[in-house]
Formats: C-alpha cells, structure tokens, sequence
C-alpha cells in the first residue's frame, strides 16, 4: 500500500493538460466486444481500473495492445472468434464498468455471464434498469450465484425507458445503447443519460458503422445493424479530472491553465466556481481559472448531467470547507455519498449531516492530519483540502485515487504542489501506520 504525503499551504500555479476520459474510456472498451475488425483508441488514460478492465477483455477473446502516442495511451484492439462469453476474472466483481461488458457480449454472442458488481462506498448502486432494458430488447436473464447470464439469439429492437428514481442511469444507458446497435429493427431509449460521456461512446459506436441519433438528448433512436466495423478513435477529456484540477487551484487561492479540455462539458461546474468568485477565461480547447482571495459560499446540488456531476460534488464539499459563510451540499444521484465528510473533519473542516445533504461552515484554515480516501472522488477531496491545508497531511488508501486519477501527484507537482507517493509501512505494536521516508525504488521512479 502507498500514501500521500502531502505539505500543504502552497497556492497552485501553471499548466496542465487534462487526461482522457474514464467514465467514457471504460464503456468504450467495453463496446470494442461489438467490432468484427481491429480497433486503435487513442487518449486512453493510464488508470488501474482500465487496465482491470483490458485484463477482463483479453480473457473474453478480444487482443489489446499498448503503446504511447502524444495524447496519452493508445490502445490496439482486435477481437478474436469465438468470443467467449464467460471469463473467470476475479477484478471483474469488483471494478464496476466492467458490467458494461454485459450488452456487447449479449448482442455480439448472444450469450453473457457478468458478475453483479459488488457495494461501493458512495451508496446504493442497482442494476435493475441495465437489466429492465437488455429484457426488453428481448434477452432472457437470470441471476445465478451473483452473476448475470444474459441471453438471446438475437435482441430485437424496441421502447425502452431507463429513468431510475433519481434520473438516468449512466452505464445502464452505455449497455443499452451498445446492445441495441445489433439488435433486429429500431430501438427508441427514452429517458437516456446525456452525459458526455454517453455521447462520446455514441460517437465510437457511429465510428464503427451504428446508426444512432439523439446522442447528447434523453431520447435515443438506434437503427440496428448486421456488424460493426474496426475504427479509429479519440476518447474525449475527462470533465471530472479536469474539475478537480479547477478546484485544487480554487482551494489553495492559485490559478491554472488546463488544456485538452472541453470547456462545454464543465458548464455548471465553471458556472459554479464563478459564482464562488473565480475569474475564467475560456477557449474551444482550453480553460484558464484565477481564484479569488476569497471564496464566497456555495450551494452545490448534484444531479444529471447538464446539473452539477456528483463525481464533483466531494472536492466541492472541499472548497466550501474554506469559504467563507455557510455553503450547502446535496446530492440527488447518489444520497448517502458522503463518507467524506468525517475524513475532511479530521482536517479542520466543519462539516454536518450527510443524508443526501450536507451543511459546511466555511473555516478560516484546514490542518494537516491523517486521513483515508473512503472512495475515488472522496479521496480526492481529501486531497484538495490536504493541499490548502497547513501542515502535514498523510492519506491513506490512494488506490481508490489510482482507480480514476493518472499520476495525480505528477499533475499536482507540475503545479507546485508538495506532494510525494511513499510506500506506507505497516503498523507494528500499536504504532499507527506510520510513513518511511521514500525508499522503495519502484516508488521513487513513479515519483520522478
Ligand atoms: C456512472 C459513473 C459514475 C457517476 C454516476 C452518476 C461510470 C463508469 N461511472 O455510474 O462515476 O458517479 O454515473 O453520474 O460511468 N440506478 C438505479 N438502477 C439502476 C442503475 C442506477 O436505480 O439499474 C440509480 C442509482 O442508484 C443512482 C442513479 O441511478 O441513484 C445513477 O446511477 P448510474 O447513473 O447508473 O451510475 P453508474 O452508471 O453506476
């Protein structure tokens, strides 16, 4: 296990290019299961969920090679027949996307055998509208000894909704959507996620020969086809890193200029930290922010894309810790995500509630402490209060960071920030968890 040590107190200046986008990256790959001809995608981000996913793929028969191009990671990718539909892959129960695989085995083998996905800290996460839709496009499904087995001949097209209770659910649309590009006949997705990450995966899906329209709207219409081809295609940036990076600046009073960056898709975000006092510039492909001495109160409401991404809402709760006056915290997607809140009080922050909501009084300074990431953007926001805070901060757990961050510490040091990843030594005799200075040489050169 590894930690951040982070030395907190310095403002956040300069550059970074954002990386390219997970929540796209991760149902893309999934989708490659579709193609009958070799795939190259480029911008892929260097992220260990990523790779548990390319480790899945190789065992459902699809070859995928990597090398580095300019933007990122470029991935080679081949399917190889017979697909099998089945793979004893362990990382599978835990890495939720790869229940995106679930749609493209089921319409390009017509046969599925997916792990539910296990709990997760940021809440209930269902799959019952995955499974709503895949059965109406006319699959059989069972769940046998906590697998989804999926089958049909071949899906045929119809109206599917996939409005959950608290709105669209993004990857259940990303099944759906993939699944119906070979199905018999029209499919019509109402109440369809618009996130851009949907977008982005319609968009390959189109690159490969589907016929799709209403990408970016709540009501999909897909012509099903015979097969779907290779292509060649760019991941769009990551909203949700590119966001972090905004508010790391915000929080330590610095500023940044963000490029391979899709300012559009950080409209409510943008429009959010405006509103708090930061000064934006902004170009087609490029974000630049100046944050105020002085941070006004915010009220963040999380909900479906166009609102506020959830995926943002821990590093927001972050930055109301350091206003000044009282900011309010609700989350409609995900309502009990705010295990955060305890490890952010650990670090000066005064924060209260957390049943869908949370209230923050703004202090005038954060200390440094220890503290745990409890998930993937809630150990982000640790990390963003760590670096405004004084003092030394120690967090625990960054391999939920690594799940959706690439080198989140390179970034932050291309910043100024004080930040190193150190091998964490375990507890002995009560002591707890303490950190030894950098020795290991694998984490001296991730370091470099
Ligand atoms: C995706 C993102 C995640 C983000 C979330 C919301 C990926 C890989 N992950 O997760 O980072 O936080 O969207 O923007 O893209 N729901 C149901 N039934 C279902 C599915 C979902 O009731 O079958 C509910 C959930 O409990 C939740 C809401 O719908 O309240 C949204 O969940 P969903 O959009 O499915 O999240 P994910 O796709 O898992």
């Amino acid at each position: 296990m590894e930690v951040f040590r982070i030395r907190g107190g310095v403002p956040l200046h300069g550059a970074a290019a954002v990386a390219g986008s997970k929540n796209a990256a991760l149902p893309i790959l999934a989708a490659t299961i579709l193609a009958r001809g070799p795939l190259t995608l480029r911008n892929v981000p260097r992220l260990t969920d990523v790779a548990a996913l390319v480790e899945l793929l190789e065992q459902l028969g699809v070859a995928v090679d990597a090398d580095r191009d300019g933007a990122g990671r470029c991935l080679r990718v081949r399917t190889i027949d017979p697909l099998p539909s089945f793979s004893h892959h362990e990382p599978a129960r835990r890495i939720r996307a790869t229940f995106c695989t679930l749609g493209p085995l089921l319409a390009r083998r017509g046969h599925a055998v997916v792990p539910l996905p296990g709990g997760c800290r940021i809440g209930r996460r269902p799959v019952d509208l995955h499974l709503k839709g895949l059965a109406a496009l006319g699959a059989e499904i069972r769940i046998e000894q906590g697998h989804v087995i999926a089958r049909a001949k071949r899906l045929i097209g119809a109206r599917v909704s996939l409005a959950g209770p608290s709105g669209p659910t993004v990857t259940g649309t990303a099944n759906v959507l993939a699944a119906a590009t070979l199905a018999r006949g029209r499919t019509t997705l109402l109440d369809a996620a618009r996130e851009p990450e949907i977008v982005d995966l319609g968009r390959f899906l189109i690159a490969m020969g589907a016929r799709i329209e209403g990408l970016g709207t709540s009501t999909l219409h897909i012509a099903g086809v015979e097969q779907l081809a290779g292509c060649d295609y760019c991941v769009t940036a990551d909203r949700i890193e590119a966001a972090t990076l905004l508010v790391a600046a915000m929080i330590t009073r610095g500023s940044i200029n963000l490029t391979n960056v899709v300012p559009e898709h950080l409209a409510a975000v943008l429009e959010l930290l405006a509103e708090a006092g930061a000064r934006i510039d902004l170009g087609p492909d490029w974000l630049r922010l100046i944050a105020p001495q002085v941070v006004r109160p915010i009220r963040v409401l999380a909900r479906p894309y166009p609102g506020l991404p959830t995926d943002v809402q821990p590093q927001l709760t972050a930055l109301a810790a350091l206003a000044d006056g009282d900011s309010n915290i609700r989350d409609e997607v995900f309502p009990q995500r705010f295990a955060h809140l305890r490890e952010l009080a650990r670090l000066g922050a005064d924060v209260r509630g957390g049943a869908g909501e949370a209230a923050v009084r703004g202090v005038r300074r954060l200390h440094g402490a220890r503290v745990a990431a409890t998930d993937l953007r809630g150990g982000a926001a640790l990390v963003l209060a760590a670096l405004a805070a004084e003092g030394t901060t120690t967090v625990r757990r960054i391999d939920h960071l690594d799940r959706g961050y690439e080198r989140f510490e390179r970034k932050l040091r291309g910043l100024g920030a004080r930040i190193e990843r150190l091998a964490e030594v375990p507890a002995v005799g009560g002591v707890q968890w303490p950190v030894s200075a950098p020795q290991p040489e694998a984490v001296a050169a991730r370091n470099a």
